[in-house]
């Protein structure tokens, strides 16, 4: 991770670039300095840039919000810094971007857009503050546009960092097994089934004697039941018109 510096040495290729633009540059320090994302960091399977929107203030004040025309509460961030921001991390990389726009107003991100940008080579994405964007933000640039769920937090620095985490998981060699997000929830439309790991007996809880008993066929069987089970029983939109055969029960539900 750097300010405007490159991380990994230029002979290198990222598989990723990601460029974030932010009032709160360190706020990223934390997350992208641990687990998984700072590995890919390491291993330069991604590349990810911070710019300060602050920088592209035009005036001794540093001045990046204003009062909203016609009135009312807060500050709304100006288009000016936005757009020289903008075009000057463009710059840094020949590789042309898809952009978006972090807003609660925008599209709902999920599994599903996370798999579709870990396909692109380079992100970027922009995180508002105060009351949002000045609308020729969101005109001007054509950005997409997307929420992480139907709140409202103060600034896009955490939906850019879910989203980061989200993407980077899924970049080839970042998850230490290449399997492990094959059976995330989501990937397949349907939450996780249950998982157990040692002891066999906790607090007189036992793990289902179908994954001790080495059949392989029998535990994918059971795994399947136990995520329709779930998905139905926790998120039944997921389901959709997917017709739902648990098939034979086996084990508990929990
Ligand atoms: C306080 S919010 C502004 C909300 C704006 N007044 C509205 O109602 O749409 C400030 C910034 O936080 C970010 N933000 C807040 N909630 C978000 C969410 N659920 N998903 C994505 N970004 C969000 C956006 O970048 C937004 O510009």
């Amino acid at each position: 991770m750097s300010t405007n510096e490159p991380s990994i040495p230029k002979w290198l290729k990222a598989a990723m670039r990601i460029d974030v633009l932010t009032l709160f540059p360190e706020m990223f320090a934390s997350p992208m300095g641990s687990s998984i994302v700072k590995r890919a960091l390491d291993a330069g399977i991604v590349e990810i840039t911070l710019t300060n929107i602050r920088d592209f203030a035009a005036d001794s004040y540093n001045k990046v919000d204003d009062k909203p025309y016609g009135g009312g509460p807060g500050m709304v961030m100006m288009p000016g810094p936005v757009f020289d921001c903008y075009e000057h991390v463009i710059a840094l990389s020949p590789q042309k971007p898809r952009t978006i726009l972090l807003t609660p107003q925008g599209k709902p991100f999920d599994q599903a857009k996370a798999r579709e940008l870990s396909m692109e080579k380079r992100l970027i994405l922009i995180a508002g503050r105060y009351e949002g964007f000045d609308e020729r933000i969101r005109i001007g640039l054509g950005a997409e546009q997307l929420s992480i769920g139907d709140y409202v937090l103060s600034g896009g620095e955490l939906p850019a960092m879910v989203v980061i985490d989200a993407v980077v998981r899924l970049l080839a060699g970042a998850l230490g097994d290449r399997d492990s997000a094959k059976d995330d929830s989501f990937s397949d439309g349907l939450l996780e089934y249950p998982q157990y790991t040692r002891p066999e007996v906790f607090r007189q809880m036992k793990v289902p004697d179908v994954l001790l008993s080495g059949d392989h066929a029998r535990i994918a069987q059971w795994r399947r039941q136990q995520a329709l089970e779930r998905t139905k029983k926790h998120r039944p939109d997921l389901l959709g018109d997917r017709p739902y055969d648990p098939g034979p029960s086996e084990g508990p539900n929990p």
